[in-house]
């Protein structure tokens, strides 16, 4: 969408370069970065005619939600680095949008102040701390504050090699600016993550994060049908097909490759859902026909925000929804059920 490529620019004329570069780049030489958003468009989206299509809906039940449509907000780190209202703004929009927002442990707001802000569903994402003491607090709190679920981030037991973060190397916070501990008003924010990454961390884990919250589990950064079908017996709740935006394993599959063996593995017992690349309302019905119940973006949003707040985060939201709503249509089909596996002819990968 032309859209999304103004606010791209906009942001980039904005923001400090290294702000700008730790929002836009990705691991290595970029390869899975490219190639998450070129893999969407081997897809052919193979549409039907003289189907009623006068009501699109493109709502969707995810976790026993209804969503106004299938595209939730991907947590993304820092966002106040892109505006001053940063997380408050991302979630307030998403609300508006009827959909959910993801906010991250490595958020820039603490995440009482972010429920406190959102009128709709917003979900935890979760680094493990190394102190699992320190999460247990964490996750008891996002319970607490009315978080519905949370997204347990499995694809990044180390940071992965990002050329653009190295070059610009540890860039200071902006005065007012920090990462939020999550932990309340005992412990204060910093500039630099708290605790660390547990590296230790395997599939009995899903079950600590669902007993620590109480809450669904929603495991994001799978890749392979045998992790998927692993999750699924660890009990989650639902699957993100991710390679975190082409920032961790430069290499990887592209998620729109990864994602119909995935489905099929997991053949409806859980929801799954997949990011990467994905930008406009085609590469949404693309997913869903590949498999997917629903899809995050990230950077998408994170170039609204940058360009107008929470306005421009509206802006992305309502161009999808649009776009989505359209290519139902022309697709033929009114309802996101409709949009089936014959939906789409692949070109070779
Ligand atoms: C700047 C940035 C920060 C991110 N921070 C997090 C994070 O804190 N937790 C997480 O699980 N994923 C994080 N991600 C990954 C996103 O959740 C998501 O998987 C990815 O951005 C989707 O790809 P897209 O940006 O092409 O839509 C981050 C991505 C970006 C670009």
């Amino acid at each position: 969408m032309r859209l999304l490529g103004t606010l791209q620019q906009r942001a980039r004329a904005q923001l400090p370069r290294a702000h700008y570069d730790y929002f836009a780049g990705g691991a290595g030489d970029e390869q899975t970065l490219r190639e998450n958003a070129a893999a969407w468009r081997r897809v052919w989206i193979s549409p039907r005619v003289m189907v009623d299509v006068s009501r699109v809906d493109p709502s969707c039940v995810l976790l026993g939600r209804r969503l106004a449509l299938p595209i939730l907000l991907a947590p993304m780190a820092s966002q106040r680095l892109l505006h001053h209202d940063g997380e408050l703004a991302a979630a307030r929009a998403a609300g508006a949008a009827g959909t959910v927002y993801c906010l991250s442990t490595r958020a820039t707001a603490d995440l009482a102040e972010v429920a406190a802000a959102a009128s709709g569903p917003l979900w935890f994402q979760l680094y493990a701390d190394r102190n699992r003491e320190h999460s247990e607090r964490v996750l008891a709190r996002a319970a607490e504050h009315g978080y519905e679920a949370v997204m347990l981030t499995v694809d990044l037991p180390v940071g992965g090699r990002r050329e653009r973060e190295r070059l610009h190397g540890a860039f200071p916070f902006p005065d007012g600016v920090a990462l939020a501990s999550h932990l309340g008003s005992r412990a204060a924010t910093s500039q630099t993550p708290i605790g660390g990454w547990d590296c230790t961390l395997t599939w009995s884990d899903v079950g600590w994060v669902r007993a620590a919250s109480g809450l669904p589990v929603v495991v994001k950064g799978v890749l392979s049908a045998a992790d998927a079908v692993a999750a699924v017996e660890a009990g989650a709740d639902a699957i993100v097909v991710s390679n975190h935006g082409g920032r961790q394993l430069d290499g990887c599959v592209p998620t729109a490759v990864a994602l119909r063996d995935v489905a099929a593995a997991v053949g409806g017992r859980v929801p799954v859902l997949v990011d990467g690349g994905i930008s406009d309302g085609a590469d949404v019905v693309r997913a869903l026909a590949l498999g997917a119940d629903a899809v995050l973006v990230g950077r998408p949003y994170a170039w609204g925000l940058a360009a107008d707040g929470e306005d421009g985060v509206r802006d992305v939201l309502d161009a999808f929804a649009e776009d989505l709503r359209l290519t139902l249509a022309l697709t033929g089909c009114a309802t996101l059920a409709d949009v089936d596996a014959d939906r789409v002819r692949l070109a070779a990968w």
